[in-house]
C-alpha cells in the first residue's frame, strides 16, 4: 500500500505563530489565558494546558495583570478594549491574514458599502469580522441565503479565510445579475487554498482518503468535504484511534492531508499507523 501526503497539509503560519506567542507568554511570570481554544485541536490545547497556559471563556476571568491570548480568529473590537479596560495584558495572536479582513470590511464601511460576509455565522472569525461592521453585515454561505433587497445596491464581499472559492464564486455570479455595484475582496487566505487544492489533486490519485484535524475544525471538514466530492472514499479523524483497518482492505493508494491546526508530529504519528496496518 502506498501511502502518501498532500504536498500542501497540516500546520500553517497563522497557527505556528499563535503556538508561539503563547508559548513565549507562558514563560515569562503570571498566568496566561486563551480566550477560547487557540486552535481547533483539543491534543494540542491539553499540551498548552501542561505548559500553564488556561483557556477562559471570557476577559472577566482573568485577573488583573495577568495575560490573555487573543487566538488566530481574531475578536471584536470591544472584546480587546474591554480586556484593557481591565487592565490585562494583552497577545494578540490573531492571524495577519484574518486581520486583513477586518481592515477589508471596515473600509467597505467607511465608503457605504453593504457588506456581505461569506462565511460560516457561529464561527468565531466570521463573529469578529462581523463586528467590526458594527454588526450590520449580512453573512451568507449560499446563494439561496442572499436577501432580496439588494437590488440596486451597492455591495462588498469579503470572504471568511477558511472558505472555497467555489462558494465565493457562486454567491458572485448570484449577486452580479442583481446589484448596482459590487466590490469584491477575496480574502481565502493562501495556505487554504494550497490545502484545498493539493488535497484535492491527491485525492484524484487516490483510492482513500484519510483527512486529519480536529473534529471541530472548520478548514479541517472543508478539506473532506473537497476530498469527498471527487469520488474518494474520505474518513476525517482527529487521531489514530479512529482509523479502521477495514477502510484500507484492497486499497492501494492512500491519501493523507491535514488541516491548518494539526502539527507535523501529529501528522506524521497517523500516516506511521497507516503503514504498520499493511506491514
Ligand atoms: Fe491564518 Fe490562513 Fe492559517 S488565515 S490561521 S494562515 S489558515
Amino acid at each position: 500500500m502506498r501511502v502518501r501526503i498532500a504536498r500542501e497539509a497540516g500546520i500553517c503560519y497563522g497557527v505556528e505563530r499563535a503556538l508561539r506567542l503563547a508559548e513565549n507568554a507562558a514563560k515569562a511570570p503570571g498566568q496566561v489565558s486563551t480566550l477560547g481554544p487557540l486552535i481547533h485541536n483539543p491534543r494540542v490545547v491539553t499540551e498548552l494546558e501542561g505548559k500553564g497556559v488556561k483557556v477562559v471563556s471570557d476577559p472577566s476571568e482573568v485577573a488583573r495583570g495577568d495575560t490573555l491570548v487573543i487566538r488566530t480568529h481574531g475578536v471584536a473590537p470591544q472584546v480587546i478594549e474591554a480586556a484593557h479596560a481591565r487592565g490585562l495584558s494583552i497577545v494578540d495572536a490573531t492571524c495577519p491574514y484574518v486581520r486583513k479582513v477586518h481592515q477589508a470590511v471596515r473600509s467597505l464601511v467607511n465608503d457605504d458599502y453593504r457588506v456581505l460576509i461569506v462565511g460560516d455565522a457561529n464561527h468565531p472569525e466570521v463573529i469578529a469580522v462581523r463586528a467590526c461592521a458594527d454588526d450590520a453585515a449580512l453573512v451568507v454561505s449560499d446563494p439561496a441565503d442572499l436577501p432580496d433587497d439588494l437590488t440596486d445596491a451597492r455591495v462588498g464581499i469579503v470572504v471568511q479565510t477558511t472558505q472555497t472559492p467555489k462558494v465565493l464564486q457562486a454567491i458572485v455570479d448570484a449577486l452580479l445579475e442583481r446589484v448596482a455595484e459590487l466590490k469584491v475582496f477575496n480574502t481565502i487566505c493562501d495556505a487554504t487554498s494550497k490545502r484545498q487544492e493539493a488535497a484535492r489533486a491527491l485525492a484524484q490519485e487516490s483510492d482513500c482518503m484519510i483527512v486529519v484535524g480536529g473534529h471541530n475544525s472548520g478548514n479541517t471538514k472543508r478539506l473532506a468535504e473537497i476530498c469527498a466530492a471527487t469520488g474518494t472514499p474520505t474518513h476525517h479523524i482527529e487521531s489514530s484511534d479512529e482509523l479502521d483497518p477495514s477502510w484500507f482492505v484492497g486499497v492501494e493508494n492512500v491519501g493523507v492531508t491535514a488541516g491548518a491546526s494539526t502539527p507535523e508530529v501529529q501528522l506524521g504519528t497517523i500516516v506511521e499507523y497507516i503503514k504498520e496496518l499493511d506491514a
